[in-house]
């Protein structure tokens, strides 16, 4: 056993930060980056300017920086753990490519808007989280502006996303009553002050015990009977911390903070380190893998094409699932038989891009992909021939047919659409019995249309026309043997396939999946496909 290895892998935590727009997903990034050391000054996430940027813009930006891989994961230290956050862009990019992300990670921290609750971005990713079964944590933010009622908040959690919540702290007041947080293991008070730093806002922490009479005075009478009410009611009424149901992501650790004022953040970084797991075995065709017994491996779970005209290349983003990797060393791709170097493997560190030669189990790292790798795809130690489960594809939401005008240049209009396709940027769909008569495309963020029409047209040279179509949603049908002519319809539903056959309906509403659920008795649907 080489000790060093078993080091690196057992310090490492890789996760996801998932959360509606707005939430405030960046600046807890950010935070998290200046207290691993990583960065010295707030506002230097590269993420946050990208991340809100109109779609014309997006283009310039896309074609000047050539490949991004600014948005894919970062790495930082902290007290002797190598942390890993993959981003989960929003926003407009908001595309398939963000619940592949959370593919790759082994937890997830989910930031709610203390003033809003759970929001429809939230409740997506969530579902995806809850699919791989993975640790999720919740850190409720803006504790610093007016916020719901807590206890409200966590009857949401548990109501909509259908997950146990079990709260690690607690707040005294919110909004311009801020006074601070609960700690309800060591019963201790860590008091919140707003300070203006340099510019940017910070808060100052002082820890007293919940009868320190200076306490009791600095925040008045009333909120110290509701928080002696709180800690009662709450060891009476919440579910204990369990930390099995945390591993299986059935109970949700809950922490109150703020991520503007830095309030919060390192209890919060401290008890999510204690509470997670370094890189867990993940299951292959030859059962699991175990990320320090086995050497390296890992599998392709987004792949980036290159926006610039000259250079065709795409980036193939690896989480690594065992061993080391060596960059000097061949590796294995099984899909394709090969063995070969990876080209220029890279990470990102705080907002730098770097090239590296080794990386460890949990890491994230972005190869030179010259059109071989798939999503989905494994790459191991050569002699090694197992192949990591797949990468499902999920339901997109915006339907547009897409139509070439200019007929004579069919072949090209086909190439192009397949390729984009099988880098999995778009989905395309056909009429279920009209072989070829239309192209269907389905994403999951509407942007990724605007990318299909400029890639067509300057990748390829095919001018396309997108024709928007009413449908939002879309069920594979679980039962892939079954002949959708013989299943009853709503009239404003569709039967397609996908590109590999697979049978599938397009409804305009939810009351239309429901009708023909009614209408056909036995049949079952699925919101992603592992076909
Ligand atoms: P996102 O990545 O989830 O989209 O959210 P982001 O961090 O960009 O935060 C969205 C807005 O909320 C930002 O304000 C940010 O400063 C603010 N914010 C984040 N956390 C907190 C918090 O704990 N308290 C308060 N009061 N505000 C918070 P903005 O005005 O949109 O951007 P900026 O001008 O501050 O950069």
């Amino acid at each position: 056993m080489d000790e060093n290895l078993k080091k690196e892998i057992e310090n490492r935590r890789t996760f996801a930060i998932i959360s509606h727009p707005d939430a405030g997903k960046t600046t807890l990034t950010e935070k998290f980056l200046l207290y691993g050391g990583a960065i010295n000054t707030a506002g230097s996430v590269k993420g946050k300017a990208n991340s809100k940027y109109a779609v014309s813009d997006w283009m310039g930006i896309e074609k000047e920086r050539g490949i991004s891989v600014t948005s894919s994961a970062l790495q930082f230290n902290y007290e002797g753990y190598c942390i890993n956050i993959l981003d989960t862009p929003g926003h407009q990019d908001f595309s398939e490519d963000t619940y592949r992300t959370l593919m790759a990670a082994d937890s997830a921290v989910m930031v709610i808007d203390a003033s809003k609750g759970v929001e429809a971005q939230t409740i997506k990713l969530f579902k995806v989280c809850v699919m791989r079964h993975i640790p999720i944590f919740t850190f409720i933010n803006k504790m610093d502006l007016e916020a719901r009622d807590p206890y409200e908040l966590l009857e949401e959690i548990e109501n909509v996303l259908g997950i146990k919540t079990c709260p690690i702290n607690w707040p005294i007041g919110s909004g311009k009553r801020f006074k601070g947080v609960y700690d309800r293991d060591t019963k201790k008070i860590s008091m919140f002050k707003a300070v203006s730093v340099g510019g940017s806002k910070s808060a100052a922490e002082t820890t007293y015990e919940l009868d320190n009479e200076n306490f009791k005075a600095e925040i008045g009478d009333e909120l110290y009977d509701q928080l002696v009410d709180d800690t009662e009611l709450l060891d009476g009424a919440s579910e204990p911390f369990d930390q099995e149901l945390v591993d299986k992501g059935e109970l949700s650790p809950v922490f109150f903070g703020s991520a503007l004022t830095t309030f919060g953040i390192e209890t919060f970084l401290e008890h999510f380190l204690r509470m997670t797991e370094s890189p867990l075995p993940r299951m292959s065709d030859q059962g699991l893998i175990d990320p320090i017994e086995e050497p390296f491996s890992g599998f392709v779970f987004k792949i980036q094409a290159n926006m610039n005209k000259a250079h065709h290349d795409r980036i193939a983003f690896l989480r690594v699932c065992s061993g080391k990797f060596d960059a000097s060393k061949d590796v294995y791709h099984v899909q394709s038989g090969k063995k070969m170097k990876l080209s220029r493997p890279q990470q990102i560190m705080a907002q730098d891009r770097k090239v590296i030669d080794e990386a460890y189990a949990g890491d994230v790292i972005g190869v030179f992909d010259p059109g071989i790798f798939s999503i989905g795809d494994t790459i191991c130690t050569p002699g090694k021939k197992f192949v990591y489960e797949g990468i499902p594809t999920f339901a997109p939401e915006h339907f547009c047919r897409l139509v070439a005008l200019d007929s004579m240049k069919r072949k090209q209009f086909m190439k192009g659409v397949t390729q984009i396709a099988q880098e999995g940027a778009i989905q395309i769909f056909q009429d279920y019995n009209l072989e070829m008569s239309e192209i269907i495309v389905g994403v999951v963020g509407t942007l990724q249309f605007d990318v299909l029409k400029y890639r067509m047209e300057n990748e390829y040279g095919c001018d396309v026309r997108l024709e928007p179509l009413p449908y939002g949603h879309i069920r594979w049908v679980k039962d892939t043997t079954i002949d959708l002519n013989n299943v009853k319809c709503p009239s404003d539903a569709k039967r397609v396939k996908d590109m590999k056959g697979n049978p599938l309906v397009l409804f305009t509403n939810q009351w239309s999946i429901k009708l023909l659920l009614e209408r056909n008795e036995g049949i079952e649907f699925e919101e992603f496909s592992r076909n």
